[in-house]
């Protein structure tokens, strides 16, 4: 009997523009189930305005396709846009996931932001806490959660058929790798997470969470392979030792600013993509703590 190929499941794509940031809807059939990964919830900064225009997109593909959604996946809890996983969740249904170690980031945001007992950070916010290398059903398609942490402690990517959703490990070849300053990040073991994923098959497709255009090139672009990355990324490819990357990475780390986003973004991301419960007066807040949130620039 010849074995059995690896599923090639159905993948569309969403790229927002305003966060550089794809998200995913990946699907057994047209009619059959999915799973959404890293939905964006757009935000506004300087008028502190939420509107599910990414959302919405993602929500008319999967009414088009007739898809059940069954997961809301995060592959951690992002830093540079506000999850749409709760507005999609009230649209959609499906069960909000999370990686097993985001109890560590929310110990440290809760610290941050001067959350009171009413935040837990015992991951109870999401639907689901998966564990490592933990599989799951999407419809007929089997999913695994494959532990990457470096760029925070508790980023999963999710491995589903012959496809890879990496999150903020590589990005497209010629752009590199996901920072390794945020608190828990560590370079090395962005290293040795790498190094995991490159043991897959050279065939496996590999879809980032972020395109930054580099020098040179117009299109945005999301999927690569296994393969082409051990070929020819740039800051991390099969012939780049661990001393090299940590020297490279962290050399890049020490140019970069905070993220605009990330305090606001934390503080809803932590909860699941729910925003904060209204006041007495009916309205919604974030707090954005003075002088908490450091590195080496400021
Ligand atoms: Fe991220």
């Amino acid at each position: 009997m010849e074995p059995s190929a690896t599923p090639r499941p159905n993948v569309e794509a969403f790229f927002d523009p305003r966060t550089s940031t794809i998200s995913y809807v990946v699907y057994d059939q047209p009619g059959g189930s999915a799973a959404i990964i890293d939905p964006v919830l757009d935000y506004e900064p300087k008028s502190a305005r939420t509107t599910p225009v990414q959302a919405q997109r993602i929500a008319a593909f999967v009414r088009e396709q007739s898809l059940q959604v069954e997961w809301i996946l995060e592959t951690h809890a992002h830093a540079d846009h506000l999850s749409g996983a709760a507005w999609l969740q009230a649209e959609l249904g499906g069960r909000i996931a999370i990686g097993q170690h985001i109890t560590q980031v929310q110990d440290v945001f809760k610290k941050l932001y001067g959350l009171g007992d009413d935040f837990v950070a015992d991951g109870s916010q999401f639907d689901a806490l998966i564990d490592d290398q933990a599989t799951f059903q999407i419809g007929t398609l089997t999913a695994q959660a494959l532990p990457v942490p470096g760029h925070t402690p508790a980023d999963l990517a999710y491995l589903i058929g012959d496809a890879l959703f990496a999150g903020d490990t590589l990005f497209m070849p010629d752009v590199g790798s996901a920072r390794c300053d945020f608190p828990g990040g560590d370079t090395g073991q962005m290293y040795d997470s790498v190094q995991r994923l490159y043991t897959l098959p050279d065939d496996t497709r590999f879809f980032v969470c972020h395109d930054y255009l580099p020098e040179g090139r117009c299109d945005v672009r999301w999927e690569s392979s296994i393969g082409a990355q051990k070929a020819g990324n740039i800051h991390l490819n099969a012939a780049t030792t661990r001393e090299q990357f940590v020297a490279l990475r962290s050399t890049r780390d020490a140019t970069l600013e905070m993220p605009v986003l990330i305090l606001p973004a934390l503080q809803v991301n932590i909860r699941a993509g729910h925003l904060p419960e209204p006041e007495a007066n009916g309205s919604r807040y974030l707090k954005i703590p003075l002088n908490a949130l450091f590195n080496h620039l400021q």
